[in-house]
C-alpha cells in the first residue's frame, strides 16, 4: 500500500514536534505543552503508524513504549574501553590531585568542570548518522550488554540527534538514574503486586535497564545525563569538557544542570561544599563531585593510569552514619569456607537502605573494635560497599554486654577451623564441599546469573536440596526430575516443571560462563573469559601448566597456582565429567592453544609506561602478549624490558635504578615489526 503523502508529511511533522517538547521537557527543564498535549499528538502518530506500517522509523517517538522480550542480552565490545574514577575521600587528596596535575603540565592554575556524579549506572549510547543505533551497559569496561530496546524506552534519551552537525559515528556516554519520588512510587506499586523491593534508587534503575522485557523498562521512571564521548569517527569535537557538555545539549541530549566551570581547587572544594548543602534537595541521588581538567588536549597528555583517568577525580560524600545497636554475633560460612564473623543489628536506615547486618571482616577485627552483644554501635554504609561498624559506643555499653568467642569448629559442620593469610587473620572452616554451607554456596554461584544461570534455582531450594541430601554436587542438579523437586516445600508443580526447563535451559552454555562456574578460587568473570580467549578449549586449560597459566593476561602466581590445582584434584575432574556426561556443553572457541614457550618473547616480562603516540597501550600490551610476554604494572628485578613513551612516570626511574633495559617508542615498534606482522 503506498502511503498518502499527506500522511507522511503529518507523520514526520508530528515526529519532530514530539522530539522537540522531548527536548524541552527533558533538556531544557522547561516544556511548553502540557502532558495532555503530548499524548495528544502521540496517540495521533500512533494511529498514523498502525494505518500505515511502513511510517513506523526506528526514530519514532511511538517507539518508547517497548519491544518484544528477549531471551538474553548481546554481548557488546567497547572500542574505546568504559573506564572508572579514581575516589578521594578527603580534601587533601584533592589537592594532591590539583598539584600532581599542575606539576604535569606545568600551569599554575588549572580549570576544571565540576559535575555532580550522579548515583546510577553508566550507559553508553552509540549514533549512527544521527540515529541511536544502540545503547549498552558499561560491564566489566571492555564488554557490556546490549540493552538498545531497553534505553529506547527512556524518553530523555533522543532516538535521533537534533540539528545537523554531529559526528557520522558518535558514542555519548552518562549516568542513567532513577528520582528519589520515582523511586518510591515503584516500589509501592511493587509491594502491592507482591514483588520484590528495590534497595535504592541506584538499584532499581540498574534492576529496570537489565529486564529482558523492554515493556517493563518503558514502565520505570528513568532518566539519564550524559557527560563523556566514547569513540567519534568523522566530526569536529570542541576543544574543553564545557563546551563538549554545551554541544551534547545542543544535540538534545541531557546534562546535568549543575555542572560548573571552575578554577584551580579552592573553587572545585567551595563547589563540593555548596553541592553537600544542596544534596539534600536535590530529586535524584548523587554521591559526589566528579572534577574533570576542562582542556580535552590536556587530558590527554595527562593520559591514564591503571583503569582511570590522571585527569578526573571523584570526590565522594563522606559515608553514611547511624547508630544502633548490636543483636548478636554470627559466623557466616562462605563458598570456599572462609568465616567471617557478622554482626546482627537492631535495623536502621543509613546511606539510603535498611542495614540489619553488618560485616566484622575477622577475628581481630571484633578485638580492634572490642565488640560485645549488647552494644551500641556506629555503622557505615558507603556507596555500595558492605555495611560496617565503624566503633563502639563505650558509654552506652550495658553492665550484661557480652563478649564474642570466636569458634574453632564450624558451625555448620564441625569440622575443624584453620587460620590463614598474612597474620592467621583467615578463618576457613576445613570440611571442604563435605561442609553443606560450602556446598550450598558452591550451588548457589554455580546457578547464579553470571555463571549457567539458572532461572528459578533460587537460594531456598539449594538449601533444601542441600539438607534432603538430593543433591551432593553440582552435576547431581542434572539429575533432578519434576516429582523430585515437586516434593519440595514451597514448589509447585508448575514451578517444577520450569525448573527441570531451565535447567535443561541451562546446559547449553559458554566455556567462560562454566568456568566461572566452577568457582575456583580468585577466578571471576574477567580472569575466566581471559583463559577462554587464550586457550579456546577447557582442554587446554585443564592440561595448563602454571608457567603457562601465568602467561594469560592479569594472571598472576596466586591465581594460577589456584586453577591448576583445582585441575588437579581428581573430585573436581570427576564433577566435570559427570557434568558433561549429562549433556552441560559450549561451542569451543576454536583457537587453537599457541604454544606460548615458542613466541618469540616466552618468559620475558614487559612494563609499558607512559604515552604512545602510535598506538594506545592497550593495543601495545596485547601485541606483546600476543608475542608471548607478560605485561607486567610495575617494574621489579624480573623486568626484561621497560618500553618508555612521552612524559614517563615513577616506572622509568625505577627501571634506571634497577639496570632494566628501556627501550624508547621508536625502538619499541621496530622490536614489534622485526618480531611479526600483527
Ligand atoms: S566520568 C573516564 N562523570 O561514576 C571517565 N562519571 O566512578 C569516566 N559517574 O562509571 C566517568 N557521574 O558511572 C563521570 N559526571 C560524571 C559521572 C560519572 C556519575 C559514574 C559513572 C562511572 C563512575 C566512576
Amino acid at each position: 500500500m503506498t502511503v498518502p503523502i499527506r500522511a507522511q508529511q503529518r507523520a514526520a511533522d508530528l515526529r519532530a514536534q514530539l522530539n522537540q517538547h522531548n527536548y524541552h521537557y527533558y533538556v531544557l527543564d522547561d516544556p511548553i505543552i502540557s502532558d495532555a498535549e503530548y499524548d495528544r499528538l502521540l496517540r495521533e502518530l500512533q494511529e498514523l503508524e498502525s494505518e500505515y506500517i511502513e511510517l513506523v522509523t526506528a526514530d519514532s517517538p511511538t517507539q518508547r513504549v517497548g519491544a518484544e522480550p528477549l531471551l538474553s542480552f548481546e554481548e557488546v565490545k567497547h572500542n574505546v574501553p568504559m573506564l572508572s574514577l579514581s575516589n578521594a575521600f578527603e580534601e587533601n587528596e584533592v589537592i594532591t590531585f590539583d598539584r600532581r596535575i599542575r606539576e604535569r603540565v606545568d600551569v599554575d592554575v588549572v580549570e576544571y568542570v565540576a559535575e555532580p556524579k550522579v548515583d546510577g549506572l553508566a550507559i553508553s549510547l552509540l549514533y549512527e548518522r544521527g540515529v541511536l543505533v544502540r545503547g549498552a551497559t558499561r560491564g566489566d569496561g571492555m564488554t557490556g550488554e546490549d540493552v538498545t530496546q531497553n534505553v529506547k524506552t527512556i524518553r530523555s534519551i533522543p532516538l535521533r540527534l537534533l540539528g545537523k552537525q554531529y559526528p557520522r559515528l558518535i558514542e555519548v556516554r552518562g549516568e542513567v538514574f532513577m528520582t528519589h519520588k520515582g523511586f518510591l512510587a515503584l516500589n509501592k506499586r511493587q509491594s502491592s503486586a507482591g514483588l520484590k523491593q528495590f534497595v535504592n534508587p541506584r538499584n532499581a534503575a540498574a534492576g529496570s535497564l537489565r529486564q529482558l522485557d523492554p515493556r517493563l523498562t518503558a514502565q520505570r521512571p528513568l532518566q539519564m545525563f550524559c557527560y563523556a564521548l566514547g569513540e567519534v569517527d568523522d566530526g569536529d569535537m570542541p576543544e574543553s569538557q564545557y563546551a563538549l557538555l554545551q554541544q551534547l545539549r545542543g544535540w538534545g541530549l541531557a546534562v546535568s544542570p549543575l555542572v560548573e566551570l571552575v578554577e584551580g581547587v579552592e573553587q572545585c572544594l567551595a563547589y563540593y561544599h555548596g553541592m553537600v548543602e544542596k544534596r539534600q534537595s536535590l530529586t535524584y541521588p548523587i554521591d559526589g563531585i566528579v572534577y574533570k581538567v576542562n582542556d580535552l588536549s590536556l587530558q590527554q597528555s595527562l593520559g591514564f593510569v591503571s583503569r582511570a583517568p590522571r585527569w578526573a577525580l571523584a570526590h565522594k560524600f563522606p559515608a553514611q552514619e547511624e547508630t544502633t545497636l548490636v543483636k548478636a554475633i554470627e559466623v557466616q560460612v562462605g563458598r570456599t569456607g572462609a568465616i567471617t564473623p557478622v554482626a546482627r543489628l537492631e535495623p536502621v536506615f543509613v546511606g539510603g537502605v535498611t542495614v540489619s547486618n553488618a560485616t566484622l571482616h575477622n577475628r581481630a577485627e571484633i578485638e580492634r573494635l572490642d565488640l560485645r552483644v549488647g552494644d551500641t554501635v556506629v555503622v557505615r554504609r558507603a556507596g555500595d560497599v558492605i555495611p560496617e561498624v565503624v566503633k563502639v559506643i563505650g558509654k552506652r555499653r550495658p553492665r550484661a554486654a557480652k563478649g564474642f568467642q570466636f569458634p574453632t569448629r564450624c558451625p555448620v559442620c564441625h569440622s575443624e577451623i584453620v587460620y590463614e593469610g598474612g597474620e592467621g587473620i583467615i578463618a576457613r572452616c576445613s570440611g571442604g564441599l563435605y561442609c553443606s554451607a560450602q556446598r550450598k554456596e558452591h550451588l548457589k554461584h554455580f546457578a547464579s546469573r553470571k555463571a549457567m544461570d539458572i532461572d528459578g534455582l533460587g537460594d531456598k531450594i539449594i538449601d533444601q536440596l542441600v539438607e534432603t541430601g538430593m543433591v551432593q554436587d553440582i552435576a547431581d542438579l542434572y539429575s533432578l526430575t519434576v516429582a523430585q523437586l515437586a516434593g519440595l516445600d514451597r514448589l509447585a508443580e508448575k514451578s517444577a516443571q520450569n525448573l527441570v526447563a531451565a535447567l535443561e535451559r541451562s546446559k547449553q552454555t559458554t566455556l567462560h560462563r562454566f568456568l566461572f562456574a566452577l568457582g575456583i578460587s580468585q577466578v571471576g568473570e574477567t580472569t575466566a573469559r581471559q583463559l577462554t580467549d587464550h586457550y579456546g578449549s577447557l582442554e587446554s586449560i585443564m592440561n595448563a601448566t602454571e608457567n603457562d597459566l601465568q602467561s594469560v593476561t592479569d594472571i598472576g602466581p596466586i591465581v594460577a597456582t589456584n586453577i591448576y590445582t583445582f585441575f588437579r584434584q581428581s573430585h573436581n575432574k570427576q564433577v566435570i565429567r559427570k557434568l558433561r556426561r549429562r549433556g552441560v556443553m559450549w561451542p569451543e572457541t576454536g583457537i587453537i592453544k599457541k604454544d606460548v614457550s615458542k613466541l618469540p618473547l616466552s618468559g620475558k616480562t614487559i612494563v609499558l609506561t607512559g604515552i604512545l603516540s602510535a598506538m594506545p597501550r592497550n593495543e601495545a600490551k596485547a601485541r606483546l602478549q600476543d608475542l608471548g610476554a607478560k605485561v607486567a604494572g610495575s617494574v621489579s628485578s624480573k623486568t626484561d624490558y621497560v618500553i618508555v613513551g612521552a612524559e614517563p612516570g615513577s616506572k622509568a626511574i625505577k627501571a634506571a635504578q634497577l639496570g632494566v633495559e628501556v627501550l624508547d617508542e621508536t625502538q619499541f615498534l621496530k622490536l614489534l615489526s622485526k618480531l611479526g606482522p600483527r
